[in-house]
């Protein structure tokens, strides 16, 4: 009797074997002559079947929804059952036996956010948690391979990154500090020490807006490095999401078919990526948003409707510098337009943010001081371009908004295990 994991049933490595599975009680039906148990693990679910005159029939029949049970049987190929294997049940061992358990169909999307506590021992959350670590582990493999040191910024800040607006305050003993918007800055600093840096860690927003792109609490993909241009940053970012794509399409494709998400616009990432200035993207929405001017910030809905034209993910770069942060460096002979690049993807938009970064000290206080920001705020951020100033480059990407669109997710709610939004911090 060999202790084994549904999925290895569920691939036909136990037919007709004994084995013992541990799981959850994921669905029941009972008839007069034959319980069906559908039981859960981490790795997927499989049926059991139980007949009237079994030694487990008694213990089968008290068994609730969500109860944890140790289950004995001999696992079969059945073509009825759901996965095409089943167990038939010899011995049931209850190991907690489950009260009422409060999720069901007929419940409200509502509810269930209420419930996320529980909620996320759901196929679907199992299936995007997975793919979650699959993203990470295949970024990860990807910096590394481009001889990047991962680091540790702080999430405690004294001062801005990316404006007043979505910047969350808070009392620390005797003082005020922030939670951090992004880590590029403290990137920056450690790039003078080990050239290559990233980091994959929270950011947080103080974001009112509700849509299916944006949560006070998520997760950032930052990169940082010195000695290059826009073009080696859109190269490697380039690279990096079609490693992701391309990894994660090769591991993933189970739990891409049981989400019934479409694999094949994820397969279909290669480099290079279409890349377009700002002042063409104006161009382009101009029929359909005649409002829309040169210097305007690109809304969702223009970027939407700039995505369904490339139908894959693309750049756009070199924006007005007046809609972009104090950091961004700006072209010599042109200094109203900024080293700033989005990459976008249909139906969400901006996945990512990078530029190069002023590193002439002086233009860059100009800049603060454009911005209302006071340099005396971020004199340890000056001190890098004072001593041994360099040309770099980096980049931010969302991981929850990359998930949306990979997954088909309907929201960015369900890329994040606890999503964080203006209402919802529970549990
Ligand atoms: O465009 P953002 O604000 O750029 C930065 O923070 C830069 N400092 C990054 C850098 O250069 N190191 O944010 C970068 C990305 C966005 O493109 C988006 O994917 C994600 O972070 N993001 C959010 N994701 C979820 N909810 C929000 N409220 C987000 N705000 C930004
Ligand atoms: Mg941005």
């Amino acid at each position: 009797m060999a202790l084994v994991k549904i999925s290895q049933i569920l691939e036909g490595k136990c037919t007709e074997q004994k084995v013992t599975v541990r799981g959850w009680v994921y669905r029941k039906r009972e008839g007069k002559a034959l319980i069906f148990l559908v039981i859960r693990d981490s790795t997927g679910v499989i049926q059991s079947t139980i007949k009237k005159d079994s030694p487990c029939w008694n213990d089968a029949q008290k068994l609730t929804i969500e109860s944890s049970l140790i289950l004995t049987g001999t696992a079969r190929e059945d073509t009825r059952a759901p996965g095409g294997f089943e167990i038939g049940a010899e011995a049931i061992e209850t190991v907690g036996l489950a009260e009422n358990f409060p999720i069901s169909k007929d419940k409200s999307e509502e509810f269930i956010r209420d419930m996320r506590h529980l909620w996320l021992r759901s196929r679907k959350m199992n299936l995007v948690m997975k793919v979650r670590a699959e993203v990470l582990e295949a970024a990860r493999e990807y910096f590394k391979k481009q001889t990047f040191t991962e680091v540790s910024p702080p999430m405690f800040i004294s001062a801005a990154v990316e404006g007043g607006s979505t910047l969350f305050a808070l009392k620390y003993f005797e003082q005020e500090l922030y939670l951090t918007q992004s880590s590029q800055l403290y990137l920056e600093i450690l790039m003078y020490s080990l050239e290559n840096v990233y980091c994959i860690a929270p950011s947080f927003r103080a974001e009112k807006s509700r849509t299916i792109r944006h949560l006070t609490e998520y997760w950032h993909m930052e990169g940082e490095w010195a000695f290059a241009d826009m073009n080696d940053l859109m190269a490697f970012e380039e690279g990096l999401m079609a490693h992701i794509c391309q990894t994660v399409a090769a591991k993933c494709e189970k739990e891409f078919k049981e989400l019934g998400a479409d694999i094949e616009k994820v397969k279909a990432v290669k480099t290079p990526f279409p890349r377009i200035t700002y002042k063409e993207a104006i161009q382009r929405l101009k029929p359909k948003n005649p409002a829309l001017d040169w210097g305007a910030d690109l809304g969702y809905e223009d970027e939407k409707v700039l995505a369904e034209d490339f139908g894959k993910p693309f750049f756009v770069y070199d924006y007005p510098t007046a809609i972009k942060a104090f950091y961004c460096k700006t072209y010599k002979d042109h200094p109203e337009v900024a080293m700033s690049v989005d990459m976008m993807v249909p139906r969400i938009g901006e996945i990512s943010t990078g530029g190069a970064r002023e590193d002439n000290k002086d233009l860059l206080i100009q800049r603060m001081k454009e911005q209302g920001l006071k340099p005396e705020d971020y004199e340890w951020y000056l001190d890098l371009r004072r001593y041994g100033t360099v040309p770099h480059v980096g980049f931010g990407m969302g991981l929850e908004r990359l998930l949306v669109w990979m997954l088909d997710l309907e929201n960015i709610i369900d890329a994040i295990p606890f999503p964080r939004t203006t209402r919802r911090f529970y549990p």
